[in-house]
């Protein structure tokens, strides 16, 4: 496997978008608070860079979840890290780095619910519609990409690849 030569998306082009995405995000929760959970490890860039534009009030916790073998999605989830703060009555964003199947997303979206929180939303920086096997959708899209592994900005091959501060793709030698 190697990288794509250019980034499939650059540096600047990320920043624009976590920018208009914090201030839709801003902007839908104007009396804030926000229970910001970061899914581990691969949003933590975009997170911790989304969580530095929104104009509310934040609580920044984490949830892991794993799902995922090379680049092949496995069918179950589990959960390896569940965040501290309350969840009850809050307002939650669950931040993730990208939609692929949706099954994690959905069993983190299943488990979040069942703490009782005031709202829940979904904010990703990536999603590949194309690949959905549930029925989840995320309220805040970054990027659409199409049936592409995509690696950098926190989105790994194998653990590696993560500190690359764009997103590439995958691509067979
Ligand atoms: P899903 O459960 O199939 O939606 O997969 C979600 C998780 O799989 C993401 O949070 C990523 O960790 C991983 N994943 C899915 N597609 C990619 C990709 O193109 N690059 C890197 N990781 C991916
Ligand atoms: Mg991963």
């Amino acid at each position: 496997m190697k990288l794509s030569g250019q980034p499939l998306l650059s540096e600047e082009a990320i920043a624009r978008r976590v920018h208009e995405l914090a201030e839709a995000v801003s902007g839908d929760h104007p009396e804030g608070p926000l229970l910001v959970l970061a899914v581990l490890k691969g949003s933590v860039h975009f997170a911790s860079d989304l969580v530095r534009q929104l104009s509310v009030p934040v609580t920044l916790d984490f949830i892991r979840a794993k799902s995922y073998q090379g680049t092949h999605s496995g069918g179950s989830v589990e959960l390896l890290v569940k965040p501290t703060a309350p969840i009850r009555d809050q307002q939650v964003l669950v931040v993730e780095d990208i939609l692929d199947t949706g099954r994690t997303a959905a069993a983190l979206v299943d488990w979040i619910e069942a703490q009782g929180p005031a709202g829940l939303k979904i904010c990703t920086l990536v999603d590949k519609p194309s690949r959905r096997v549930t029925d989840i959708r995320a309220d805040y899209v970054g990027f659409d990409i199409k049936d592409q592994f995509v690696v950098g900005y926190g989105m790994d091959y194998d653990e590696q690849y993560r500190e690359l501060p764009a997103i590439y793709v995958l691509e067979r030698e």
